[in-house]
């Protein structure tokens, strides 16, 4: 079965083509993506109008550049899948009216697919064995939340952010710091060679018994930091602001990852989203899971970031349980669990 997977809801326009075998395999043939980020980079984050535009300029092409990487036809398709929530309402519908528009003309099943849920299914090409259910950590630039993950489509939220995503606190920061947007990975790179004691930031881990966190209390306190000792004419060392930052953030998911384990008894934990590429919270996270007796999943560095990979294999499972949508399909920002 080929499904075609369409992904629009930030500043990445995606689609790819995978094949999924009677045998369970999954094959990725395609993934083209057309990144804005040189754009927005020019505002110090995604502006949402912008966005909206770009999406619209990009998605013709990118859809014929899966389909011909894959070397298939709009025919040869079973299923299209494409990103329906959450996410920037003006980028959602750039991709929800093309998919609509292409499952309408070619007489194919649109499948409806939340981003969230994408993120996750995106571990499932380098894990056959990964069979839910499992605990997924999804950390990106819009979100952080610890899911239960009870079947393929079945996701119940135990915690959340407050306010703040985690990739959203990492590029304000290294945005106050001088990186250039996206600053996740920059971010990543320098807390590599920095003290992650050297500066004293609060916990993101909120200090109850729920699994939340909140972001925005760390952010502040990091630019807060580095504003006063700019203001005093002192340097501020941004590997060591990089690492304490990147410390604060991953004690916090680690701490309330583990209290995740306690509560649930699961013993699987997928990690996925943009920020699931940070190197320091893959290595604190296997740690952790080893202590644990978890098993740790984390997709491969390629498809930690949006994709239509993901949205394919997302869709996979929403079309085997009959999810299918029709042409009333709408988009919506906010989450659907
Ligand atoms: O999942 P994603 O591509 O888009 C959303 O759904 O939001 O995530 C993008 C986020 C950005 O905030 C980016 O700075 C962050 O992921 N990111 C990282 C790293 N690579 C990307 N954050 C920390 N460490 C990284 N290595
Ligand atoms: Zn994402």
């Amino acid at each position: 079965m080929l499904i075609l997977g369409i992904e629009s809801s930030c500043d990445e326009t995606a689609a790819a083509v995978v094949s999924f075998e009677e045998n369970g395999e999954k094959r990725i043939l395609s993934n083209a993506v057309s990144s804005q980020t040189d754009i927005h980079s020019l505002y110090g984050g995604v502006v949402p109008e912008i966005a909206g535009r770009a999406h619209s300029e990009a998605i013709c092409h990118i859809v014929t550049e899966a389909l011909t990487d894959a070397g298939v036809s709009v025919r040869e398709l079973e299923v299209i899948g494409v990103t329906v929530n959450p996410g920037l309402i003006g980028a959602l519908l750039v991709g929800v009216s093309f998919a609509k528009a292409l499952s309408y003309s070619a007489h194919k099943p649109l499948v409806a697919v939340d981003h969230i849920k994408g993120h996750t299914a995106a571990c499932y090409f380098q894990y056959p064995e990964l069979k839910p259910p499992f605990l997924s950590l999804v950390v990106s630039g819009g979100h952080t939340s610890i899911i239960d993950v009870r079947s393929y489509t079945e996701f119940v939220t135990l915690g959340r952010t407050r306010d703040d995503a985690a990739g959203e606190a990492f590029d304000k920061v290294g945005r106050v710091m001088g990186l250039k947007y996206p600053c996740g990975a920059e971010m990543d790179r320098l807390a590599s060679a920095g003290d992650h004691e050297k500066y004293r930031l609060p916990s993101a881990a909120i200090a109850d018994d729920s699994l939340d966190f909140s972001f925005s209390g760390l952010k502040t306190a990091a630019l807060n930091t580095i504003n006063s000792l700019t203001q005093k004419g002192e340097k501020i060392s941004i590997t060591d602001m990089a690492a304490s930052f990147t410390g604060a953030f991953t004690s916090a998911v680690c701490n309330k990852l583990s209290t995740a384990f306690e509560r649930t008894g699961r013993k699987k934990l997928v990690i996925a989203g943009g920020v699931s590429a940070n190197s320091h919270l893959r290595s604190a996270a296997g740690k952790l899971c080893d202590g644990a007796g978890v098993e740790l999943y984390m997709p491969p560095i390629s498809l930690c970031g949006d994709n239509g990979a993901m949205i394919a294999a997302q869709a996979y499972h929403e079309y085997m349980a009959g999810h299918i949508a029709d042409i009333s399909q709408n988009a919506f920002a906010y989450d659907s669990f």
